[in-house]
């Protein structure tokens, strides 16, 4: 086994997930730096690790310290960041949306390419448990030939109810779409094992960042997704509702999955408390795997560049709906 040193740009939630799966992996890893602008949230984090602590990913990649890298800062800087790293010689993970636009995400993937190194996104549905337990299942044709699927999201999006960047129309821009909808579109291409062939409709709504979308998709084999993202009011929650031909699916936060038949559940797999953390772990394990072969995970940046185009297709039909909405009594 290979040991790397890794470093995680970006201080915050989601890198205290990352820092925790590699701190439990300690022959694959050793956490070697934390960078954050934000001096005591990089050594909070880096107190945990061991690690000294950076103000900026230039210093890191200068250092010499490490070999990988994780990237878990706001949306808007994954790709600057990205680009200054893997120019270092350094593989990344980096954190969903992989980019804002396709056209990042092509200039990132350019110069992993050209330098000869590993760029992988972290798009974590299929090391899920039960979102990896329901492809299996509608593989096997638990619910027939799958028709439509109910893809429901709900998040707090209202003012102080997280980090303000999610809420700023600059580093919040796309707002939960751009957030959540790269966890709704992985999941669907991993149930539906194909990609978005079509965006039919899509509307979004929201003051300052968008806090709401509807958008109906279009699978191979004639699946339909409908996709719902609110982020007022409700508490965060997460469903999916898979309707086949002979029965039905429902993957939950609360519930984890129900097979259904005639209205009875008929088959369960429940969620496990450590499912996070664990996808957390095998997502890393992957990457570490992939960095010491120098072969892509199946989560590289070319996945990462088609959930980015996704979003962008329902961006511009939103768009074009909101175009040709009536102009009102003018
Ligand atoms: N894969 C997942 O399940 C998952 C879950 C949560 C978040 N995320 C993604 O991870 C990213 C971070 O989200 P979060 O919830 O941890 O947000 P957060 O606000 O908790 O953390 C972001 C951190 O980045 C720091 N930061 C700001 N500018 C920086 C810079 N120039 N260099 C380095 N760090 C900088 C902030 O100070 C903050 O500590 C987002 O892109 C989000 O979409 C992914």
């Amino acid at each position: 086994v290979t040991l790397l040193r890794l470093g995680l740009v970006g201080a915050g939630a989601v890198a205290e997930l990352h820092a925790a799966a590699a701190l439990a992996m300690p022959e694959q890893f050793t956490v070697a730096a934390v960078v954050d602008p934000r001096p005591d949230v990089a050594q909070r984090l880096a107190d945990t690790c061991a690690a000294p602590s950076f103000r900026d990913h230039r210093e890191l990649a200068s250092s010499g310290l490490v070999d990988a890298v994780v990237v878990a800062s706001p949306h808007t800087l994954h790709c600057s960041q990205t680009v200054d790293l893997v120019s270092d010689g350094l593989s990344v993970l980096v954190e969903k949306p992989m980019a804002l636009t396709t056209a990042d995400c092509d200039i990132m993937l350019d110069a992993a390419r050209r330098h000869g190194v590993i760029l992988a996104v972290s798009h974590l549905q299929r090391h899920l448990p039960t979102v990896s337990a329901t492809g299996r299942l509608l593989r096997e044709g638990a619910v027939g030939q799958p028709r439509i699927i109910l893809e429901r999201r709900t998040a707090r999006y209202e003012t102080g109810t997280r980090p303000d960047w999610f809420l700023d129309p600059h580093s919040g821009s796309g707002g939960i779409l751009i957030n959540l909808g790269p966890h709704c579109v992985d999941k669907l291409i991993q149930l539906t094992a194909s990609q978005v062939s079509q965006v039919a409709s899509a509307w979004v709504s929201g003051v300052g960042v968008v806090t709401e979308v509807a958008a109906m998709l279009a699978f191979d084999r004639g699946v339909r997704a409908n996709v719902v993202l609110t982020g007022t009011g409700l508490p965060a929650a997460e469903v999916t509702e898979v309707v086949g031909t002979e029965g039905a699916l429902r993957l939950s936060d609360s519930h984890g999955v129900e097979v259904f038949a005639n209205g009875q559940v008929v088959h369960q797999v429940p969620r496990g408390a450590g499912d996070v953390d664990l996808a957390f772990r095998t997502q890393l394990k992957e990457f570490h795997d992939a960095v010491v072969t120098g072969t892509n995970t199946a989560v590289d940046g070319l996945y990462g560049r088609d959930v980015v185009h996704a979003l962008e297709c329902i961006a511009a039909a939103a768009d074009r709906e909101t175009v040709a909405q009536p102009r009102g009594n003018e």
